[in-house]
């Protein structure tokens, strides 16, 4: 083998190489793969239930506070065209009758599980703690954003009402389904302050409590009654 035989072959080994190389970093660059931030894949929580379930987690009760704080001015006749939708499983006229749900005149303030003549499921029976629980404005706001989160088990088969406004305009509405509308929510939960249940009864007329909802201090006495 003479030198130049040699060098022959070295250049071919050389051009080998060459080529691997090129083809190795052209492929890496072509099918390069990026490392996702947080290993597995990333599960949107898309449907209502596990929304629901993580909702509170989400959002907080902020979510909650600005629904109960809208009502006051919100628009009932938005609410009574969401509350079609409701219409298909309920009858809200001052003694109609139960349909695949309860009738739900004076649903406002009305304990939970009560009306006559309808057969609950266990579930929203033993939520209501014996009837000693009511539909406050806060419960409904919970209960109607997911009411399979807010009651597990109950047999109302509704993904619930998402959107804060729409579910504003609904509470409106259902206020209305009354002989004496139930006196709008004071503000926060109790939780933000010391409870003062006696405190401004004013609020109860119609006109917009959006401003006397701002004030922290006349929380309503108990989360749930
Ligand atoms: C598919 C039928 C269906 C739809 C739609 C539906 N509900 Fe219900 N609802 C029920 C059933 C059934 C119950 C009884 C639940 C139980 O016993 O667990 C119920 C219970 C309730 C209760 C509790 C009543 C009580 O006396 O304790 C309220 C409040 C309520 N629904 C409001 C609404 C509103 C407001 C809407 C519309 C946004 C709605 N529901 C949509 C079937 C439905």
């Amino acid at each position: 083998m003479d030198s130049f035989e040699v060098n022959k072959l070295i250049g071919a080994f050389l051009g080998t190489v060459f080529v691997i190389f090129t083809i190795t970093l052209l492929s890496d660059s072509i099918f390069a793969t990026h490392a996702p931030e947080k290993p597995g894949y990333a599960i949107e929580a898309a449907e209502a239930e596990a929304g629901a379930a993580t909702g509170a987690a989400e959002s907080g009760e902020d979510r909650f506070v600005e629904i109960l704080a809208g009502i006051g001015s919100a628009n009932p006749d938005a609410g009574a065209n969401t509350f079609k939708k409701c219409q298909a499983c309920h009858d809200g006229t001052k003694g109609g009758p139960n349909k695949v749900g309860p009738n739900l005149w004076g649903i406002v303030d009305r304990p939970i599980a009560s009306h006559e003549g309808f057969s609950y499921s266990g579930a929203m029976k033993e939520f209501s703690e014996g009837g000693s629980k009511h539909w406050t404005f806060e419960n409904l706001a919970h209960f109607l954003h997911g009411p399979k989160a807010f009651v597990p088990g109950t047999a109302m088969a509704f993904a619930g009402v998402k959107d804060p406004k729409a579910e504003s305009d609904l509470l409106a509405f259902l206020r209305t389904l009354a002989d004496t509308p139930a006196p709008l929510p004071e503000a926060a939960p109790a939780a933000a302050a010391p409870a003062n249940g006696e405190a401004a009864p004013a609020n109860g007329q119609a006109a917009p409590a959006a401003e006397g909802a701002q004030q922290p201090a006349a929380g309503q006495a108990e989360p749930s009654k």
